[in-house]
């Protein structure tokens, strides 16, 4: 690093789930309750895996809705935060990229989550991993950025974002930068963290899969899904957000993707 910072593959916000919920706070439990509104609209039997469910609030959320869930992550710090915190799902370490966890009605996967497969392999073990444990006509449930977003629009790409918080008595800055990587079709985020208890600036980069609707369910029909709702909102991350009654819209042109799709009873 040239300007004397440590790069790093853990990440200050998945590493500290305490400080991710405090940082992304859904006090009303809205990407519960959207979730929860997708799987009845479509009938979903109550077993139920949350793939990539971090701290595990969403997973709770639809244990309290009456429903048997799995939680699933590869992150040892969000599962113990999840088992200590958000009680009632079994939380189980898992990686997204192929997974074998028992038969379930639906599969859900958000905030970008699946954006996490970041190879067609990678995506190709998701989807075939999900098939597998899904029962026929099984939901998969996902909400993530939507990569058709950055055709033509470069508003998330163009300055550096600078934003700071205090996070038990220490002031934390950080300095983020989205690039395109079009060869490797990834959003690249580098995010420099400094803090004012004179330890070392800290780099840290992550990265999510560009997925385009169509490439999407391309995907999803090779694998044997049928798209039931493939929307940019309403939804739980989008502005204005969703609220309860409101339908799914049916364009895919705005910053958040949402998919409903159905296991081929076959
Ligand atoms: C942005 S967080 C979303 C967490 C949660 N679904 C939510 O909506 O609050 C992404 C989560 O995916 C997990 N993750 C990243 N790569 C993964 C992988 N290959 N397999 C399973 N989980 C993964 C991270 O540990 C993190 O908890």
């Amino acid at each position: 690093m040239s300007d004397g910072s440590l790069l790093t593959d853990a990440n200050l916000l998945t590493d500290n789930p305490a400080l991710y919920e405090a940082r992304f706070p859904d006090a009303d439990r809205l990407a519960g309750r959207w979730t929860e509104d997708c799987l009845r609209r479509y009938d979903a039997g109550p077993r139920l895996l949350d793939m990539g469910c971090g701290t595990g609030r969403d997973a709770a959320h639809l244990h309290a809705a009456g429903r048997v869930v799995t939680g699933a992550d590869l992150s040892e710090a969000m599962l113990a935060h999840a088992r200590a915190h958000h009680p009632g799902p079994t939380y189980v370490r898992a990686d997204l990229h192929g997974f074998d966890l028992g038969t379930f009605d639906a599969v859900v996967c958000l905030d970008s989550s699946l954006l996490y497969c970041h190879t067609n392999d990678q995506l190709d073990g998701f989807l075939a991993s999900c098939r597998a444990a899904l029962a026929p006509g099984g939901l998969l449930v996902a909400e993530m950025r939507n990569g058709a977003y950055f055709l033509g629009r470069t508003d998330l790409l163009d300055s550096p974002k600078a934003d700071s918080f205090t996070w038990q008595g220490t002031v934390h800055r950080s300095r983020t930068t989205l690039t395109v990587d079009r060869t490797a079709q990834l959003l690249r985020r580098t995010r420099v963290w400094t803090a004012d208890d004179g330890s070392p600036p800290v780099e840290q980069r992550s990265a999510w899969r560009l997925l385009f609707p169509q490439e999407l369910r391309h995907l999803l029909a090779a694998h044997g899904f049928e798209v039931l709702e493939l929307h940019d909102g309403p939804g739980p991350r989008t502005e204005p957000a969703w609220r309860e009654g409101e339908s799914p819209g049916t364009t895919t042109d705005a910053d958040r993707l949402h998919l409903v799709a159905r296991r081929h009873t076959l």
